[in-house]
């Protein structure tokens, strides 16, 4: 049984580590640990019926949009549903805190992480060119709007 809970300190060195299997340039362990004390900044984790991290995602809050960050789930735990249920938490959080607008950029190449996103009512709205490296290659910029 897959539970989200909020990141804390204590969750950051598994979460760590998720991010470093997910990403070829991840967020460091000081980064997610920042991440916890920064009131813009709302993270997720996904936990296994044990309490160890298996996925995450994070919306950093700004005036006018949030932007969706380090969607991620450990490669053993992906096609069971877990960045659904971790996007469907984040969202909720999102407009509990009363954001209206969000944006997220994904590779283009990354078809289920595109799947999720429409699925949470993402919308494909332009294209930034050879955005990310390692390896080179163009984001599609998603947005949810009201
Ligand atoms: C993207 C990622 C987070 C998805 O996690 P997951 O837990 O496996 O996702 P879920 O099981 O919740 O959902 C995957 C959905 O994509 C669909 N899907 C999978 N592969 C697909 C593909 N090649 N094309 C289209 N849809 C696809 C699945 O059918 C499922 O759809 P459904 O919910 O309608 O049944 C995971 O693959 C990951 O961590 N990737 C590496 C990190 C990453 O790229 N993050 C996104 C950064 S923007």
């Amino acid at each position: 049984m897959i539970r989200i809970v909020p990141l804390t300190k204590e969750l950051v060195p598994e979460v760590a580590a998720v991010e470093a299997v997910c990403f070829s340039e991840p967020w460091s362990e000081q980064a997610y640990l920042e991440a916890c004390d920064k009131e813009d900044y709302l993270y997720l984790v996904a936990v296994d019926e044990t309490g160890h991290a298996v996925g995450m995602c994070g919306l950093i809050i700004g005036l006018f949009e949030a932007e969706v960050m380090n969607v991620a789930v450990r490669p053993d735990y992906r096609g069971q549903g877990i960045a659904q249920k971790l996007m469907s938490a984040l969202m909720e959080a999102g407009a509990s805190q009363g954001v209206k607008e969000y944006t997220l950029e994904v590779r283009v190449s990354n078809l289920a992480a595109i799947h999720v996103y429409e699925a949470h009512g993402f919308v494909g709205e332009g294209i930034r060119p050879g955005f990310y490296r390692m390896p080179t290659e163009d984001a599609l910029i998603m947005w949810k709007r009201e």
